[in-house]
C-alpha cells in the first residue's frame, strides 16, 4: 500500500527531510492561528487509502502541538487513511509517567490513550523519557535512540573527549552508550530533584575530571537546571572543557544561555525540537525506523 508523509506544523523541516530520504510525497498542512489563538489546519493533499506518516512534535507550546496532532490524526482517519503512524520526535508529558505524589494525573498514560482514541495505531518517537511506559494495548511504539549520533556530532564539532558523563536515572545507560560510540571513558552523574520545588543537585563520583575534556549528555534539557549544576560541579573539580549536549533541547527561559554562563564551552541538540542549537538531524534514524513499517 502506498505511504505518504503529512507534515504537521510543529515538524515541517524534519518531516520533509524524512520524506525525501524515503522518497515519499510530503503533504503540507496549511496552518494559521485565529485571532483568539485557536488553530486552523487544512490538509493540502489526498490521503484516501494511503498509509499516512504524520509528523508532529509536541515540544512547547505542548498543548497547542498536542491538540493539533489529535485533530490531524482524527481527520486523516475520517479522510480514509488506511493507517496513521504518528511520528512525534519529542513526546511531551513523558516525564509524568507515574504518580510521584498522591493524586497526580499520569499524563503520559492519558496522552497515549488520546492518541489511540484519535486513530493512531503506531507511534514513533526519539529517546522518550520512559520507553517502558509507552507499551499500551492498542498502540505499537518504536523508540529511536540517537545517543551515539549526538556524541559523534560533539566529537566532530569539538574534538575528542576524555570522559562522557550523564545525569539522572538513565545516566549510566546513556553515558555508556555515548562513551562506547566515541571511545571515551564514561561516568554517571548523581542527580536528584526536589519534586516540590524542582531544584536540582548534581554530584560527580567515581571518575577524575581534573584537566580533562568532558562531554555531558542528557535526553532532555528543559530549564537547564540539571546541566547548569552538572557544568558547575565538573568545572569546580577542574574539568578543562565541558560541552553540553542533549537530544531534545526545549531550552525553557533562556536555559542555553544559563548553561553557557555556568562555564560550558557550547550547547548542542538535535532537530527533534528545532532551535538555533539543533546541530544534527535525526532524519536518517527516523527514516531507518520507518522503512520496515511501510514496506
Ligand atoms: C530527567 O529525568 C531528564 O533526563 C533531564 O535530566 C531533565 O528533564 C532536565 O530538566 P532541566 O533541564 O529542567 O533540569
Amino acid at each position: 500500500m502506498e505511504a505518504v508523509v503529512v507534515s504537521g506544523p510543529a515538524s515541517v523541516t524534519l518531516s520533509r527531510r524524512v520524506a525525501s530520504l524515503l522518497r515519499l510525497e510530503a503533504i503540507e498542512v496549511l496552518h494559521k492561528f485565529f485571532p483568539d489563538g485557536e488553530s486552523y489546519l487544512r490538509l493540502e493533499g489526498d490521503v484516501n487509502g494511503r498509509i499516512v506518516i504524520l509528523f508532529q512534535g509536541t515540544h512547547p507550546p505542548q498543548d497547542v502541538h498536542l491538540l493539533q496532532l489529535l485533530l490531524l490524526s482524527r481527520t486523516l482517519r475520517e479522510r480514509g487513511a488506511s493507517e496513521v503512524i504518528a511520528v512525534v520526535p519529542y513526546l511531551a508529558y513523558a516525564r509524568q509517567d507515574r504518580e510521584f505524589l498522591p493524586g497526580e494525573v499520569v499524563s503520559l498514560r492519558q496522552l497515549l490513550g488520546l492518541l489511540i482514541e484519535s486513530g493512531v495505531r503506531s507511534l514513533v518517537t526519539v529517546n522518550p523519557h520512559s520507553p517502558w511506559a509507552l507499551n499500551l494495548r492498542g498502540l505499537s511504539s518504536v523508540s529511536v535512540d540517537v545517543t551515539s549520533a549526538v556524541a559523534e556530532e560533539a566529537v566532530k564539532s569539538f574534538g575528542k573527549f576524555d570522559v562522557v558523563a550523564s545525569p539522572g536515572k538513565k545516566g549510566e545507560t546513556m553515558a555508556r552508550a555515548a562513551g562506547d560510540a566515541i571511545g571515551s571513558e564514561w561516568a554517571a552523574l548523581m542527580s536528584s530533584r526536589d519534586p516540590r520545588t524542582g531544584s536540582v543537585s548534581v554530584k560527580v563520583e567515581g571518575t577524575t575530571v581534573e584537566g580533562r575534556r568532558v562531554l555531558v549528555i542528557d535526553d532532555i534539557i528543559s530549564t537547564g537546571g540539571t546541566m547548569v549544576e552538572a557544568t558547575r560541579a565538573l568545572k569546580s573539580l577542574g574539568a578543562s572543557v565541558v560541552v553540553v549536549s542533549c537530544v531534545h533541547g526545549l531550552f525553557v527561559n533562556d536555559a542555553a544561555r544559563k548553561i553557557l554562563e555556568s562555564g560550558a564551552l557550547d550547547v548542542i541538540s538535535t532537530d527533534t525540537v528545532p532551535s538555533s542549537y539543533s546541530r544534527l538531524s535525526v532524519a536518517e534514524e527516523l527514516a531507518e525506523a520507518l522503512r520496515p513499517m511501510i514496506s
